[in-house]
């Protein structure tokens, strides 16, 4: 059969982490997916940077948008970042040319996904970003698949690693704040700029594409009131853990009626005492962990690592495995015309300190 070929932006953390999986479990791939799958070409910002493997076997590309532009691309990874600017650029190449597209860049699906889905469906191409919400926990599959037959009640949980290292570490050995949030960037879980840790944001685009997933929700970013952990201390901690509570940044998602009966998006991230009997008061480190509660289901717990290099990769390689098997499906689990428009339960407002 023929092979899958990948075109590649981004050699940071993930993207590195991806060619040493595809090279890693290369056998086991092939078999899944029922076709080799092959890296063709690379693009980055530096050359030359010292990145720990050989990328002398792939094509080079200054500019990341010609990657999607390649008679030799299949599809397009885009492991770079941000919002807008070349991510988005890339995004729009690759899907506009009529190439899958497979992102972890969860700011770029919370502002552009609806647009990038639109792009997608009209294409029938893929639009595919696991690694966006929960590194490598497969909870995008398993709330758009998983759960596909329930109407969902509630989604919560502990959607950054970041922040949860830090707030974890601080319980366990008392060290200052600046102290572990450069442990977790040294780790490679924090993002570029880690105010977006910090401030929140990270969970609330997280958020944010999860409520559109598990309710049928056109995304809402803006709507999600957002507070980070700036403001949590030391001495907090200590106080929540003799009252058998400990603080994590959480984030939730329901639809709760208004007067009238009309559904209203409730999402919100803001630091939160837990009981320690609960069982997101023990998710440790980077871990992330989310609850689902759909009205045949019951509750879900999904759970593991949230950031980091292997994680994340194995989440952007199974998005890979469903292309490499034709497998299309709607971004956001039903089509984007069909995504309801709810207003907002409160004002969303962000980097509230
Ligand atoms: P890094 O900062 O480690 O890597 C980013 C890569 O993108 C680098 O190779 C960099 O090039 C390249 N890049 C950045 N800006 C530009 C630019 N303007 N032009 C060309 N290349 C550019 O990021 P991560 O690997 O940590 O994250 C990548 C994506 O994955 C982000 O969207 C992030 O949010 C997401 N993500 C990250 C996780 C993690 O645990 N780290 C987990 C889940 C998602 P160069 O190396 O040459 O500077
Ligand atoms: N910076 C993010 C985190 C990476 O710490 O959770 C994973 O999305």
């Amino acid at each position: 059969p023929d092979p899958l070929r990948i075109g590649l932006a981004g050699l940071g953390t993930v993207g590195v982490g991806v060619i040493r999986l595809l090279d890693t479990n290369r056998d086991l791939l092939a078999a899944r997916a029922g076709r080799p799958i092959e890296l063709v070409a690379v693009s980055a910002r530096d050359r030359h940077r010292e990145r720990g493997i050989d990328l002398s076997p792939y094509g080079w590309e200054d500019d990341m948008a010609a990657l999607a532009q390649r008679d030799d691309v299949d599809v397009v990874v885009e492991l770079v970042g941000g919002s807008d600017g070349p991510a988005l650029t890339l995004a729009r190449a690759a899907l506009g040319a009529g190439k899958p597209l497979v992102t972890a860049n969860k700011a770029m699906i919370a502002h552009h996904g609806l647009a990038l889905a639109e792009l997608a469906e009209a294409r029938d191409v893929a639009l595919k970003f696991e690694a966006a919400v929960a590194g490598g926990i497969p909870v995008v599959k398993g709330l758009r698949e998983g759960t596909s037959a329930n109407k969902l009640e509630r989604i919560y949980g502990i959607l950054n690693g970041t922040c949860n290292y830090i707030l974890s570490t601080m319980e366990d050995t008392g060290a200052d704040f600046a102290e572990v949030l450069g442990e977790a960037q040294a780790k490679g879980y924090a993002e570029a700029d880690p105010t977006f840790d910090i401030e929140g944001i990270d969970a609330a685009h997280k958020l944010a594409i999860l409520a559109a997933i598990g309710f049928g929700a056109r995304i809402d970013f803006d709507a999600v009131r957002t507070t980070g952990i700036t403001r949590v201390q030391a001495a907090d901690i200590a106080q929540a853990d003799t009252l058998g509570y400990v603080i994590r940044l959480i984030a939730m998602t329901d639809v709760e009626p208004d007067e009238s009966g009309a559904p209203r998006l409730l999402q919100r991230v803001r630091p939160c005492l837990v009981p320690k009997s609960h069982p997101l008061a023990s998710v440790d480190g980077p871990t992330n962990a989310v609850v689902a509660e759909g009205n045949f289901s019951g509750r879900l717990l999904f759970q593991g690592a949230g950031a980091g290099e292997g994680p994340t990769a194995s989440a952007v390689v199974a998005d890979l495995i469903d292309i490499a098997r034709d497998e299309v499906g709607a971004p956001f689990s039903i089509p984007v015309a069909s995504l309801a428009k709810m207003a907002p339960a409160e004002p969303g407002h962000r980097m509230e300190r």
